[in-house]
């Protein structure tokens, strides 16, 4: 039997955790029951996000229905205290990690397809609905509250930079008519207002004319986020446009600016988008594939709070995923009394929404696509180099990002803000995602996959802590054609 503890920081010190407590039980669980245990991992993590998608052990099959069919039981050792981890353990193995009452929302399929995601879109389409609902805005929920987007520091030296590069080239006589920066993932219009005041802010100090030729484009996947970003940024007028774009395919509606942006500007949206998981043991590579479920306590308060039978939820839940709340409360009236009803139901079921897991054996890395357009061989250098290691393959940022460089000028850059882990070692010692926020997903973003595939494409891929907030986790990634 393998017991990896993941948190090792956490080991020492005056708030060290215990993790002979729970072993000593959970190993007490195993030798009581029937389960072959030369085939059982034992994974402890500390899942530092106080909402997530997991159970406090959750018992996920290797292999299901092969031979080789192994079994790991994942703990969060922040919350073993919290009710008896040795019942809820016994109750997992004997069902094989599906206990009885289960409500399950979706099928097994790898994570990135999984209906979390349905609800991360819902999130965007309807923010108002629930921002009104809890009385505060996204932002909020961020990493130290507010996004580093706006942090005037930050922008001040991004402006610094592009203004330089933006001389160099008028001094060569190559600079274009017409400056294009696209911002990808716009939230409440924030992060495009302190860049674009800035900019006006500098344009006027240094008298360079820039700010009249420039097109900063907005783009969001929600037309109600555009909304509002356009209000935030309306005193900027025609050097802002505004599309309706996934972030995981900008050639398809920006494909006119190929080689022609000088900024792409991203924050806070790479760890937002969907991903996949895969997990090494033994040398052997495994997809780890979810499915969504409610546990039968959240199902049947759930039930209650609507009148909807347990076994109706599921329905409920695709209808709400695909018409959202406004519709479904005009549909269903005899379950909601009103839209703020629908946005209740809604919010409940979020907060119960969790994801089981097994791990798929993938006979090869190539019979993985991380992309339509990029095999899973390109994990190979970050899964041969760390043994045993599990890691994110953050699906929709690779997406994102190979489709991004096409319109970067030979001049321009991407910045990104984003949480990323910058060696694959850091999956080996912290939780990584997904986290749950206020309505979205979060992720930690693989950056060293994002530098393997960048430097195949001929781009210099760097990352550096955000400079300019103290304690913050925030990484910002550079990319540019390689010199
Ligand atoms: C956490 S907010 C970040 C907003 C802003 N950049 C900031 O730092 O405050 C994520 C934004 O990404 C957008 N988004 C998420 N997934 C997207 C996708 N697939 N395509 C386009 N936009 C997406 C959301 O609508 C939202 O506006």
């Amino acid at each position: 039997m393998l017991i990896e503890v993941r948190p090792v920081a956490r080991l020492r010190g005056p708030k060290a955790v215990d993790v002979a407590g729970p072993l000593t039980e959970l190993l007490d669980v195993l030798k009581g029951s029937d389960v072959d245990l030369a085939k059982v991992r034992v994974v402890c993590d500390w899942i530092q996000y106080k909402h997530n998608f997991r159970g406090v052990v959750d018992v996920r099959q290797i292999a299901p229905g092969t031979p080789d069919e192994e079994l790991e039981i994942a703990v969060d050792l922040r919350r073993t205290g919290e009710g008896s981890l040795a019942a809820e353990t016994t109750a997992l193995l004997a069902g094989k990690g599906d206990p009885a009452g289960r409500v399950w929302l979706d099928t097994w399929s790898p994570g990135s397809e999984g209906c979390m995601w349905a609800f991360n879109r819902l999130y965007w389409l309807y923010l108002q609905l629930w921002e009104k609902a809890t009385g505060h805005e996204y932002e909020s929920t961020l990493p130290g509250g507010s996004s580093d987007a706006t942090n005037s520091g930050s922008v001040r030296e991004l402006i610094a930079d592009l203004v330089k590069s933006w001389d160099d080239l008028a001094q060569r006589q190559s600079l274009p008519d017409e400056l294009y920066v696209v911002e990808l993932g716009v939230g409440n219009g924030n992060q495009a207002k302190a860049w674009l005041d800035e900019f006006r802010t500098v344009d006027q100090e240094n008298g360079r004319g820039y700010y009249r030729r420039l097109h900063y484009l907005m783009c969001d996947y929600s037309p109600h986020v555009l909304d509002i970003a356009r209000t935030t940024v309306g005193d900027h007028g025609d050097h802002v446009s505004s599309l309706v774009l996934d972030a995981t395919t900008p050639t398809t509606a920006l494909g006119f600016l190929r080689y022609k942006v000088f900024l792409v500007y991203i924050s806070n949206v790479y760890d937002n988008l969907p991903c996949d998981e895969v997990v090494n043991i033994g040398g052997q590579p495994f997809r780890v594939d979810t499915r969504a479920y409610l546990t039968a306590e959240s199902a049947a308060e759930i039930s209650e709070s609507t009148g909807v039978p347990v076994g109706e939820l599921p329905g409920l839940v695709q209808k709400l995923l695909q018409i959202g709340p406004e519709l479904l409360a005009e549909a269903m009236p005899t379950c909601f009394a009103g839209t703020d009803a629908a946005v209740d139901f809604w919010r409940r079921t979020w907060q119960g929404l969790q994801r089981a897991e097994r791990f798929v054996p993938l006979p090869g890395l190539d019979s993985y696509a991380i992309t339509p357009a990029l095999s899973g061989e390109m994990l190979r250098p970050l899964l041969d180099a760390y043994g045993d290691v599990r890691i994110n393959v953050n699906n929709g940022a690779v997406a994102s990002f190979a489709d991004t460089l096409p319109l970067l000028h030979p001049f321009g850059r991407l910045v990104c803000h984003d949480l990323f882990i910058t060696d694959v070692g850091q999956s080996r010692t912290g939780f990584r995602g997904p986290g749950k926020y206020d309505g979205s997903v979060v992720n930690w973003v693989n950056g060293p996959l994002l530098a393997h595939i960048g430097s195949r494409k001929g781009m210099d891929v760097r990352f550096a802590p955000f400079a300019h907030r103290e304690g913050t986790n925030i990484t910002t990634m550079t990319a540019q054609v390689r010199d």
